[in-house]
């Protein structure tokens, strides 16, 4: 039996907050991780070991992992941990950093097939960097020959695993140091350029690659006959009457946006999610819709980047209230007004909205997500 440990229990120190829930293509990058590990054809069994903070969440997201158990205080120990709650009948045991989301299945199969020929094996990549060894005064260039990145999953015969972590971890920065001091030589495989650890912040965005989509919103309510009905628009109450006719505010120009974010993420429409025959949104605020379409994005991973609005009618004049709409709209979206922008034109007297029957509204989303 192959089993896998993930090793999900470091502090992000360097990356400032937990890289390892940040999210990639919809979700967190352990899970990325054990996603690989798991689906590999290779691989039986994945136990996971992590932070308190991250124990529920991966008990929750990653029924299938062998166990769910909290690590230790550097990363040697919490892959001793991991090792020692494996089940005996392992032949070859692989250690992954779960900071290493973009993980082959080609490194991984090349990985376990060197580990079961020569006892142990891990991915390395030739440097490319000239290195200098410096201190005491003193700086010599290395050979770059012989050097290599290595990276994870690093694997091993179990018995040489354990032998190895028995002996004691002390100073050890990964697994093969250990087999190392206890006179292995692990065998190199060729590893992958994309396999690359998530330690500092700029690794994050220069390595995922980054999804966009645009939205297109359109809504249209007529005039009230209610002579008193109140005018709102992009969340903002103008001094025109009547206002705009509806079940919810009738405020045309927030469900244009709200249909754009979730056109942009193909989540359905307005009408779909909050419908306008419950009595729960009879003459709501719109403004709860934004904040609700952002959420249902959000889900998905989604953050929103921009919204453009084309506001179509005689009455009311839009300019003047235009920073007002552009705050409340970011407001409820949880983006900056600057990336809101308002406009408006009449229709030049043409058709229905030319005879002032009411207010129509285009609005264009632009959202973005990690995608890999
Ligand atoms: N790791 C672990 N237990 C620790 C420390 C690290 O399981 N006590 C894991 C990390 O979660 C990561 C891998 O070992 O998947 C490689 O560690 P590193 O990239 O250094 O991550 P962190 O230790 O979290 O980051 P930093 O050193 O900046 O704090
Ligand atoms: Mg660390």
């Amino acid at each position: 039996m192959t089993a896998a440990v993930l090793l999900a229990a470091g502090s992000s120190t360097r990356y400032g907050t937990d890289k390892l829930s940040e999210q990639i293509g919809g979700q967190p990058v352990w899970l990325k991780s054990f996603s690989a590990l798991v689906s590999h054809p290779g691989i039986d069994v994945v136990g996971i070991v992590t932070s308190a903070s991250l124990l529920e969440d991966c008990a929750r997201l990653a029924p299938a992992a062998l166990f769910v158990i909290e690590g230790g205080s550097d990363r040697q120990s919490s892959s001793r941990l991991g090792v020692e709650a494996l089940p005996e009948d392992c032949d070859i045991i692989l250690i992954h950093d779960a900071a290493r989301p973009w993980v082959s299945e080609k490194v991984i199969s090349d990985v376990i097939a060197a580990a079961k020929r020569s006892g142990a094996a891990f991915p390395g990549l030739a440097v490319t960097d000239t290195i200098k060894q410096i201190g005491g005064g003193e700086v010599t260039t290395l050979d770059r020959s012989k050097l290599c990145a290595v990276q994870t999953p690093q694997g091993a015969h179990a018995d040489l695993m354990r032998r190895a972590h028995a002996s004691g971890g002390a100073g050890a920065v990964d697994d093969m140091m250990l087999l190392e001091r206890i006179g292995i030589a692990p065998e190199r495989v060729e590893g992958d350029r994309d396999n690359r650890k998530i330690t500092h912040r700029d690794d994050m965005t220069q390595l995922a690659a980054e999804e966009t989509r645009m939205g297109l919103g359109y809504d249209i309510h007529r005039f009230s006959d209610d002579p008193d009905r109140p005018m709102i628009l992009g969340g903002v109450e103008f001094d025109d009457r009547p206002g705009l006719d509806g079940h919810s505010d009738a405020d045309s120009l927030i469900h244009a946006v709200v249909d754009s974010i979730l056109g942009a993420a193909g989540r359905g429409d307005i009408g779909e999610h909050f419908p306008n025959t419950d009595p729960e949104w009879k003459n709501a605020p719109s403004s709860i819709f934004l904040t609700a379409a952002a959420e249902i994005v959000g889900q998905d991973g989604w953050q929103i980047r921009h919204i453009d609005v084309s506001v179509v009618a005689e009455r009311p004049k839009i300019l003047p209230k235009r920073e007002e709409i552009k705050t409340a709209i970011a407001g409820a979206l949880g983006i900056n007004s600057e990336q809101v922008s308002i406009k408006a034109t009449t229709n030049e007297g043409l058709g229905a909205l030319g005879r002032g029957e009411g207010v129509a509204a285009y609005s264009a989303a632009t959202i973005t997500r990690t995608a890999r």
